[in-house]
């Protein structure tokens, strides 16, 4: 048995590298997951035989816990940074001053995340992040989770002990993925893929960031007593031992050399799926580097070349002014198309009336786009030289665009609202759509573009009106059907089992996000109570500030609102906290299957549970299915399903364990509060 644990790991570690890191797999993706499968049963049945490097700790665990401060052993320095090739030849004649003809290894400079990996007698002991350069986070759990790291090196003749650095970065692909998601979350998206890099590798569930798609480069080995001479060399031997190592790197022998290589990197980066600010010049020989020595930041033998935020020149055609579910109006700028960082830009975000004025905006100018990494590239420039004559500075509308209403802008505040929140469509659309947003309502079927159309054919105008829809009302609409008509009244029909906390949530009262709503379910229990409220008694709830506070009771004094709640009361929507509400999102996002019969608690109990710590219990297992918890007598073909989709089955012990023990609030506390910054966990899929 033992023999044919280690064979499967040793086999499965191979498929990984040969998967993530070659690109070429040799076995199908249902192998593999079978071969995983086998692997994780016989580990559960042999837990004496348990490795930390087995390909089944790829999955992460759910547990959470604070990160641990650990020193590096070397600090790690960052870069010089330069921004021209005089100031590249500048530095090597410094490096030349002292070892007359260098050779030199140009690099890419991964824009991500420094982390540190550390291997002992082949195995990853320990990942740490940069930190303050002396001292970083240990965060090997969540960077066992990434495909690209070898958990166990393969070929020989790696030292006992050493530590090697790279770059953890999250591919366009992947960032992009991640967003979207974030997006439909109402979750604000990651400004560039650095920053959601660096936050996945501090998540707390490590089951999360597996699910992330980061990915790693490694550039530099440091240890006491390398077996090699020159930088190169150790590059060549990391990739050997199962590293993933750029093939972008390159030995350079003079600074015209180094110039093409910047050159030609500035081409091919544009073209890379992963993001790149610039060049790094390392001295090649390790004698040499010594012997250059660092400063207290950075070492004297290394140098990175920045290139230059790109930015483009183009027109400003005009500004739309766009109208978000709250009343926000946000200016956008239309411009004429220009190529920029790989894509075609059309709109930039101008953020607010005040932005305008500083950069003095005009229809019709030469304005400087630039995208620094950020998903919605800005205006950062007007060139007066080219303004046209007669231009005339851009005003902020005085009415809604939408509705015509008179718009307002409070004191402080930098952003102009449309105060018509009853008939303004935009307002109206995003307003339902948030209604059925997968964290609230989760009603299926119902994109933004069908409820503007459900709006338009004047069905619906608040979400009480969904309630009342008819397959005959929907199915002759454009794109839709008697099929989506069907699914859409059948999601709206489902969703009445939707839980208490939710449907609170899914008011979309103003500043009343997923916690807050799950506080005040808890403490009031019921709509009706929560409705009589005071303002003080509101603010005396955990969570809930006095502007929290005056916003609810705001929402529930418009006639409109009380109209709307009524109307969803009558439409039998759970206006009611019938579990016990513990205000935690352990479970935020995660899909849960139930199935058999259970030793501690009822299966109405386990599923009140799961709704409780924030989960969706779903009915059949899907691929989206986070985790089948396997009670006695469990369904076989959901558990074959469960196999064959990878998905985790847990029991109830297991659960409970992650839910805190009891069920109840107590003891998920660590869980709620460390997730709470990124809790967009929407799937775990074990492999
Ligand atoms: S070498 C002592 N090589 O850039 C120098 N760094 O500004 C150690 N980086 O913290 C760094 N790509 O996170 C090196 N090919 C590369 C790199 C690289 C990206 C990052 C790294 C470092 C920062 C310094």
């Amino acid at each position: 048995m033992k023999n044919r644990i280690e064979q499967l790991r040793k086999e499965l570690a191979t498929h990984n590298h040969k998967y993530y890191v070659e690109n070429a797999p040799e076995i199908s993706d249902g192998e593999f997951d079978r071969l995983m499968r086998e692997l994780a049963d016989l580990e559960a049945a042999h837990p004496e035989w348990d490795d930390p490097t087995s390909p089944t700790r790829r999955v992460g665990s759910d547990l959470s816990r604070g990160f641990v401060t650990v020193a590096h052993r070397w600090p790690m320095l960052s870069l010089g940074n330069t921004y021209s090739v005089e100031e590249v030849a500048d530095f090597c004649r410094r490096v030349e001053v002292e070892g007359g003809e260098v050779e030199y290894v140009c690099e890419l400079k991964f824009d991500g995340t420094a982390i540190s990996l550390t291997y002992e007698n082949g195995v990853l002991v320990r990942a740490v992040t940069r930190g303050d350069g002396v001292s970083g986070d240990d965060v090997t759990d969540n960077v066992r989770t990434i495909r690209s790291v070898p958990l166990r090196l393969s070929e020989e003749g790696w030292p006992a002990a050493f530590e090697i650095r790279g770059e953890i970065v999250m591919p366009f692909a992947a960032f992009e993925r991640l967003n979207a998601e974030r997006e439909e979350a109402d979750e604000v998206p990651f400004a560039n893929p650095r920053n959601a890099a660096a936050g996945s590798l501090k998540l707390q569930a490590s089951a999360e960031v597996a699910r992330r798609g980061l990915d790693s480069f490694l550039y530099g080995i440091t240890g006491d007593g390398l077996p090699f001479a020159t930088h190169a060399e150790s590059l060549d031997a990391a990739r050997g031992w199962g590293f993933r190592v750029s093939e972008r790197s390159r030995v350079c022998r003079s600074l015209d050399e180094i110039r093409d290589y910047i050159a030609e990197t500035d081409v091919a980066r544009r073209s890379l799926p992963y993001a790149t600010d610039g060049v790094v010049i390392k001295v090649n020989s390790y004698a040499l580097q010594r012997r250059l020595g660092a400063t207290s930041k950075s070492p004297r033998w290394a140098v990175a070349y920045k290139f230059a935020a790109e930015s483009a020149m183009t027109r400003l055609l005009s500004v739309d002014f766009s109208v978000g579910r709250t009343g926000a109006v946000t200016p956008v700028a239309n411009l004429e198309p220009v190529q920029l960082a790989g894509t075609t830009v059309r709109r930039a975000s101008m953020h607010n009336a005040d932005q305008i004025a500083l950069l003095d905006l005009r229809v019709g100018d030469a304005v400087w786009v630039e995208k620094g990494g950020e998903i919605i590239p800005k205006i950062t420039g007007v060139e007066m030289s080219e303004r046209p004559a007669g231009s005339v500075p851009l005003e902020f509308p005085l009415c809604c665009p939408a509705c015509g209403a008179v718009l307002v802008r409070d004191e402080g505040e930098a952003k102009h609202f449309c105060p018509n929140r009853a008939g303004c469509p935009p307002q109206i659309v995003g307003r339902i759509a948030h209604f059925v947003s997968r964290r609230a309502m989760d009603i299926e079927g119902l994109g933004e573009e069908t409820i503007a159309l459900l709006v338009a054919e004047g069905l619906v105008s608040t979400p009480a009106d969904l309630y009342v829809l008819s397959v005959g009302q929907l199915a002759p609409l454009p794109r839709l059907g008697e099929k989506s008509a069907e699914n859409i009244v059948d999601g709206v029909g489902a969703s009445r089992e939707v839980p208490f906390p939710r449907v609170l949530f899914a008011l979309g009262i103003r500043f009343v996000g997923e916690t807050t709503a799950k506080h005040l379910a808890a403490h009031f229990r019921s709509m009706e109570a929560l409705m009589a409220a005071s303002e003080e008694e509101l603010a005396a709830v955990e969570e809930v500030g006095e502007k929290v506070a005056a916003s609810i009771r705001e929402y529930f004094d418009s006639q409109e609102n009380f109209a709307v709640v009524g109307r969803l009361r009558e439409a039998g929507v759970r206006f009611e906290a019938t579990e016990r509400v513990a205000a935690s999102d352990v479970l935020a996002g995660r899909h849960i299957v139930i199935s058999g019969s259970f030793a501690i608690h009822s299966r109405d109990e386990l599923k009140e549970m799961i709704e409780a710590h924030g989960g969706r219990n779903q009915a059949a297992v899907a691929a989206n299915t986070d985790f089948l918890l396997a009670g006695e007598r469990i369904g076989l073909a959901k558990l074959a399903k469960a196999n064959k989709l990878g998905v985790k089955i847990i029991d109830e012990a297991q659960f409970l364990e992650m839910v805190g023990g009891s069920g109840g609030a107590s003891g998920s506390e660590n869980l709620t509060n460390s997730d709470k910054n990124d809790n967009n966990h929407k799937q775990a899929s074990l492999f």
